[in-house]
C-alpha cells in the first residue's frame, strides 16, 4: 500500500504573512493519513518549521546544489536544507528545467546530494505541448526519468511527479485517461529498473491541481497524490485539495 502524498509548491510566493496559512492547515489536518509537505521559498522554511511544530505536515525546499558546500553565489545545498528542518526537496521542476537550463545529469546529481542528505527527492518530469502534439510524451518522459532517478533512488527517498509544463498554471488539465497511461508508463519504467521496489514509488500528478478536479485526478489509477502549485498558496484552496486526497 504507498502512502498518499500531497505537495505544496509555493514557487517564489509569499511571505511571513503566508504561515497564517499554514496555521490553519496545520489545525485542520492535525493528523492526516497521508504525507502533507509544503514547500516554500527557502528564506521560510525555519519559520513554517516553527509553524508546524508538533504536527505532520513536513516542509521542503525547491532546489539544491550537487555539491555540500563551496564558491556557488545564491545556491543552497541539501544538508543546510536538512540543517533548516526540510525533509524533502522538489528537484528538475520544469520552470528550473527551463528557466536555469537544468538537464537530467544536473537534476539526477542533486537527487543524489539530497538523498546522501537526508532527504526524500521528488523529482519532476514532464512533455511540452509540442511534444505531446508530436507523439513524443512517453520518449521525453522515460529520457527523463532514466536520466534524472539516480541508481540509489528508492520508493523512501523519491518521489515522482508527473507535471506536463503544458498543464502548469495554465487551467488545462490532461484527461484522466491521458494521466493513466503516462502514469501506467513511469510505473513500468520504476519496475524495470528498480526491481523488486519498482512498485512502492509514490507518483504524483502535478499541473492545474484544483480543489474542483483534485477527487478525479487522484481517482486514476496509480495517482498516489499531488503537486499542487498555485492552489497551495491558501489554506482555503489546498485544504480542499488535502482533504480529497487523504480523508
Ligand atoms: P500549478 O503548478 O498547480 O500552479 O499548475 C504546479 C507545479 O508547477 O508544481
Amino acid at each position: 500500500m504507498r502512502r498518499r502524498m500531497i505537495a505544496g509548491n509555493w514557487k517564489m510566493n509569499g511571505g511571513r504573512a503566508s504561515l497564517k496559512e499554514v496555521e490553519r492547515l496545520r489545525a485542520e489536518f492535525a493528523d492526516t493519513p497521508c504525507e502533507v509537505v509544503i514547500c516554500p521559498p527557502a528564506i521560510l522554511i525555519p519559520a513554517m518549521v516553527e509553524a508546524l511544530a508538533g504536527s505532520s505536515i513536513m516542509v521542503g525546499g525547491q532546489d539544491c546544489h550537487p555539491d555540500v558546500s563551496g564558491a556557488y553565489t545564491g545556491d543552497l545545498s541539501a544538508p543546510m536544507l536538512v540543517e533548516a528542518g526540510a525533509t524533502h526537496v522538489i528537484l528538475g521542476h520544469s520552470e528550473r528545467r527551463a528557466l536555469h537550463s537544468e538537464g537530467n545529469s544536473l537534476v539526477c546529481a542533486k537527487a543524489s546530494s539530497a538523498h546522501k542528505a537526508g532527504l526524500a527527492a521528488i523529482i519532476c518530469v514532464g512533455e511540452t505541448a509540442i511534444e505531446r502534439e508530436e507523439g513524443r510524451t512517453l520518449a521525453v518522459i522515460g529520457r527523463q526519468l532514466r536520466g534524472s532517478v539516480p541508481a540509489g533512488a528508492s520508493p523512501e527517498n523519491c518521489i515522482i511527479a508527473y507535471e506536463p509544463v503544458w498543464a502548469i498554471g495554465s487551467g488545462r488539465t490532461p484527461t484522466p485517461p491521458q494521466i493513466a497511461a503516462v502514469h501506467a508508463f513511469i510505473r513500468g519504467e520504476l519496475v524495470q529498473r528498480f526491481h523488486p521496489l519498482g512498485g512502492g514509488f509514490r507518483l504524483l500528478y502535478g499541473g492545474s491541481v484544483k480543489p474542483l478536479n483534485a477527487r478525479d485526478i487522484f481517482s486514476v489509477p496509480d495517482v498516489d497524490g499531488a503537486l499542487v502549485g498555485g492552489a497551495s498558496l491558501t489554506a482555503a484552496e489546498f485544504g480542499p485539495i488535502i482533504a480529497a486526497a487523504c480523508l
